[in-house]
């Protein structure tokens, strides 16, 4: 297993070229099963959700490879194997978005459940119900969707969320640009990623469009061509990397990323008294970490885009015991996605779980390096940030939820001055 060893103190200085964003590039790979035609996806991160979608899609017999420095190149012809290994699945819950795509293009698909993880039970009811208003067969046995769409293939429809669904709006889209009709979206998701798939998808042919707010409009096409997009810088990774700056006292230049989409983000750094500017035109974001000043407490909720994104709390959490005063933080999206607390109280921060979805932090408090575990993709940048404050060394195990999401992160932090090296422990 591998570990991080992290010396914190340091304060990062420099310039950091933010990847493209994770939760754009899975979909936009599924989003190639919808046609014959080749498929090229630049600035793709080089992360280990990657390989898995790319190992999950070879093994159904697709084409789908690497090409020179960030781009990949999709070609789907047949579907041999229109099947998802329960292995795969509980390794990457994005898997599930293959659902739309498969149905639209080749009319059946198996997918394992994939199941909880460590934010919540996440279940898939709302993808499951939006296949089956289209006209598909969906059973659950043993742990595996069994998926099929009419002989004459799937129909637009009507489709309202319940709540609000990234996936699941992603998978009715996929799915709507290939079926027989108009599909109506209500309750739609908002985040960037949605709007880039839209952007790959109409540049494929599909008659696709936000024609309200939370509504998107999909007509249904016989057949879409191919693609060359350049997947968007990751909001995620930036905002990281952001709390970096301004954590240990440092100054950095995030470049490749639409400050425009971390309007919420901003919104809370203003609020605490964090120093950036922000250039939509360059795609840059420079964070100055304040001297002296200590930073404002400030109290936080978690909603859909525009609203501040849960992805954003955890890492959020660490700025917040160097606040000066008592924070609070409510989780409304997931029930579980508070377990880093237990992590950064051992590294001495004052953190108060009021129930499961809410917590009360009280700083300025001195953290110190200690033993820590990870427990999902979030959870680990987050403790990475705390041991960059902390006095002393920390050792972080559980390394490969990062890995999931960061491309090659502790090479980026060292370039910026951090002490972090990887160890095989
Ligand atoms: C996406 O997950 C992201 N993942 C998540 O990022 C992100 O936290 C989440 O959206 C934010 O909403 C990818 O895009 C790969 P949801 P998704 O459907 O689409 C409930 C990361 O760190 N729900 O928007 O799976 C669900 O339980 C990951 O990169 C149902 O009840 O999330 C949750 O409470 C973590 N039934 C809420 O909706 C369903 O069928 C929002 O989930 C689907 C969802």
């Amino acid at each position: 297993m591998q570990k991080f060893v992290i010396t914190g103190g340091a304060p990062l200085h420099g310039e950091v070229r933010i990847a493209g964003a994770k939760n754009a590039v899975l979909k936009m790979m599924a989003a190639a099963i919808l046609t014959d035609a080749p498929v090229t996806l630049r600035n793709v991160p080089r992360i280990s959700d990657v390989a898995i979608l790319r190992e999950v899609m070879s093994d159904i017999g697709f084409d789908v490879r690497r090409s020179n420095g960030d781009a990949l190149d999709l070609h789907v012809q047949e579907a041999p194997w229109p099947f998802v290994s329960l292995e795969a699945g509980a390794k990457m819950r994005a898997s599930f978005i293959l659902l739309g795509p498969m149905l639209a293009r080749f009319g059946r698909v198996i997918l394992p459940s994939p199941g909880g993880d460590r934010i919540g039970r996440r279940p898939v009811d709302f993808h499951v119900a939006a296949m089956e208003r289209m006209g598909a067969t969906i059973a659950y046995r043993n742990g595996y969707y069994f998926a099929s769409a009419p002989s004459d293939g799937l129909r637009g429809a009507h489709i309202e969320f319940p709540t609000v669904t990234v996936m699941g709006t992603e998978n009715a889209m996929l799915a709507a640009t290939l079926a027989r009709g108009t599909t109506v979206i209500d309750n739609a998701a908002l985040e960037p990623e949605v709007d880039d798939l839209i952007t790959m998808l109409t540049a494929m042919g599909a008659r696709i469009a936000r024609t309200a707010e939370r509504r998107i409009e999909v007509e249904g096409v016989d057949r879409l061509g191919g693609a060359d997009h350049r997947v968007l810088g990751d909001r995620l990774e930036a905002e990281t990397f952001a709390i970096a700056a301004a954590i240990t006292r440092g100054a950095v230049t995030l470049q490749g990323v639409n400050p425009e989409h971390l309007g919420a983000f901003l919104e809370v750094c203003d609020r605490m008294g964090v120093s950036y500017e922000a250039d939509a035109g360059a795609a840059t974001l420079r964070v100055i970490g304040t001297g002296g000043a200590s930073l404002r407490a400030v109290d936080v909720r978690t909603d859909p885009y525009p609203g501040f994104a849960t992805d954003f709390q955890a890492p959020l959490s660490v700025l917040l015991t160097q606040a000066d005063g008592v924070s609070t933080i409510h989780e409304t999206i997931f029930e579980d996605r508070l377990d880093h607390t237990r992590e950064l109280v051992k590294m001495g921060a004052r953190i108060e779980l009021l129930d499961e979805r809410r917590a009360r932090i009280t700083g300025p408090t001195a953290l110190f390096g200690a033993e820590v575990g990870i427990a999902d993709l979030r959870a680990g940048a987050t403790l990475i940030l705390a041991a960059l404050t902390a006095s002393g060394t920390s050792v972080i195990s559980g390394i490969e939820h990062v890995d999931r999401g960061y491309e090659q992160i502790e090479a980026k932090l060292v370039a910026l001055g951090a002490r972090i090296n990887r160890i095989e422990a």
